[in-house]
């Protein structure tokens, strides 16, 4: 009997299968992206959504309490045995002032789903959650990625609490471009214990070669193409419904680097309108940096479409190869998302397909004025983070997006992740040492005051600013 959870090819016209422990990222036979298939006539999906809110009251069991895998019945690839938890995913849906951000949204039309909450401090770990439960289900010892900080943070998190039936633990591999990380995220990769190799190149030169590595050694690859990432992510999206009350929202925002996050928001939805448990999927805005828009280029500017997975192949190969004629390389303040080459391209054309989606870009000054407004409000993000505000406001702006639409901006990551943009930003100065005079241009610039150690010159201070 065939199994009723397996992998298979993206691509409707190969639609290739395998086993489930198969271990393996792309398609022997045509080399695509593969997905964790379920046959959901022999699972058992729950009837509504709201099946999930009987889970809060027994939260106190570990897997209840997740984020992620209370939402198992809609990820069910494992045995709950193998599931493995650090509760992950208590990330709530925020209602900002949109006067205060000053939007052109109604009030409370505007929700940001804050994933900086994490354990790790970014979204990661909804996918990482997955992904080690599969690692550990197949007796994986060694467990890798390439990073631009955050994926390294919460693999390196992971791999340090996941522990075999026979008490071994997991050894965590990460492959971080030399110059390319910001120092929260690579604090926690040392601090974690991961072996952490600086590669003398850039984040599309590292998911090169970790690829190469990982077919070469016993090393189990822990990007997001590895498809059980996907899975754990696709459950940000069940936590904005439930946020929403099971209401589906008009726009999801999403940065797009490596587009895992769009390919399993797609996913997610794909999943739950064939389920019957929604009637309608809301749209999808990717947005990418400016100095980082190979997926804006090839959706915006070339016409790429999914095309029921017949997406044109050449045309990204001659984008790609162009990139490498002419030296070009991502480059944006925005380094989670500094990425050329997007390994997960095709799973996020087919999400804007079944989401109508859109895609745009924004520059660096705008993500930093953003992340700015969304630190006064009260959400700390970092600036990868932004770019979701700062998209929804340029597509407010051309008319895509509608004032009276209902919109939900996902902050991917913790503002204490990069402080020293954020330091920059308000002062001018990369860190503030003790005699320099701080000197900002920002619009939000926020500057520290020099005050010497008098008590008259600190009341004065204190009472010129209001
Ligand atoms: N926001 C943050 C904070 C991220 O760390 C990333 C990706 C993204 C957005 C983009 O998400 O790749 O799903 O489109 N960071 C990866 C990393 C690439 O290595 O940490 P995506």
């Amino acid at each position: 009997m065939s199994e009723a959870v397996f992998l298979r090819c993206i691509r409707p016209a190969c639609g290739s299968t395998y086993a489930l422990t198969d271990q393996r990222y792309v398609c022997a036979s045509c080399g695509s992206l593969l997905d964790v298939a379920y046959e959901w006539g022999r699972l058992a999906p729950p009837k509504s959504l709201s099946f999930f809110g009987s889970r809060w009251g027994t939260r106190n069991e570990p897997l209840n309490y997740s984020g992620v895998w209370r939402f198992r019945e809609l990820l069910p690839f494992a045995p709950t045995h193998a599931m493995v938890t650090v509760g992950e995913g208590q990330t709530l849906l925020q209602a900002p002032d949109v006067g205060a951000l000053d939007i052109p949204l109604r009030s409370g039309r505007l929700h940001f789903q804050y994933e900086g909450m994490n354990p790790s401090g970014s979204f990661k770990d909804n996918g990482m959650t997955a992904a080690f439960t599969m690692a550990r289900f197949l007796g994986r010892r060694r467990v890798g990625c390439a990073s631009t900080g955050n994926t390294s943070a919460s693999m390196a998190m992971y791999a340090s609490l996941t522990r075999h039936s026979d008490g071994t633990a997991m050894r965590g591999v990460v492959f971080i471009g030399a110059g390319k990380i910001a120092y929260g995220k690579l604090s926690q990769a040392l601090d974690f214990g991961a072996l952490t190799l600086q590669i003398d190149g850039d984040f599309d030169a590292c998911m090169k070669r970790i690829r190469e590595a990982a077919d070469r050694l016993d090393l189990y690859l822990m990007n997001s193409m590895n498809p059980f990432r996907l899975e754990g992510q696709k459950t940000i999206m069940y936590r904005v419904l439930e946020g929403l009350g099971w209401e589906v929202p008009d726009w999801i925002v999403v940065p797009g680097g490596n587009l895992g996050n769009s390919s399993a928001f797609g996913k997610a939805f794909i999943e739950l309108k064939e389920l019957g448990l929604i009637s309608r999927v809301p749209r999808l805005a990717v947005v990418n940096a400016e100095g980082a828009n190979t997926f804006y280029e090839l959706f915006a500017r070339n016409g790429l479409r999914w095309d029921d997975g017949n997406w044109d192949q050449p045309v990204v190969r001659q984008m790609y190869d162009g990139l490498t004629a002419t030296g070009r390389k991502a480059e944006t303040v925005a380094s989670a998302i500094e990425i050329a080459r997007p390994v997960n391209l095709p799973k996020a054309l087919r999400a804007l397909d079944a989401m109508d989606g859109v895609v745009t870009e924004v520059s660096d000054d705008c993500i930093l004025e953003e992340k700015a407004r969304i630190g006064r409000c009260g959400f700390g993000c970092e600036p990868a983070s932004a770019a979701s505000l700062a998209g929804l406001r340029r597509l407010l702006a051309e008319g895509t997006i509608d004032t009276d639409a209902n919109v939900v901006c996902i902050l991917t990551g913790h503002a204490l992740k990069d402080p020293n943009v954020t330091v920059r930003y308000h002062t001018g100065i990369e860190s503030i040492p003790a005699q320099e005079p701080a000197a900002a241009t920002a619009r939000f610039a926020n500057r520290p005051i020099r005050v010497p150690d008098d008590l008259d010159a600190i009341c004065e201070a204190i009472e010129s600013y209001s």
